[in-house]
């Protein structure tokens, strides 16, 4: 990756968000990720993690290519926050 970008309004360079770092179990196995604040479950698996056995179809909640077990639980991974 990088340096971040900036963005201009105004004229003023707006910062970059700092990246943020996030710790997840898959499968097992632990991983420290250093992700966008934005970045979603699933495109820390598929983009970060290259797991691409979750799908990205539609982005709406009724699809659901994209579940996956969290603690026991089904959840849509586009609509959860790594
Ligand atoms: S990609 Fe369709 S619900 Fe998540």
């Amino acid at each position: 990756m990088g340096q971040p970008t900036t963005a201009k309004r105004s004229g003023n360079p707006i910062p970059a968000p700092h990246k943020i770092s996030v710790a997840i179990t898959v499968n097992g196995s632990e991983t420290k990720l250093e992700v966008a604040p934005w970045t979603t479950l699933l495109d820390a698996l598929r983009d970060h993690l290259d797991l691409t056995g979750t799908k990205k179809v539609v982005i709406t909640a009724s699809a659901a290519a994209c579940t996956v077990l969290v603690d026991g639980r089904r959840i849509n991974s586009c609509l959860t926050l790594a």
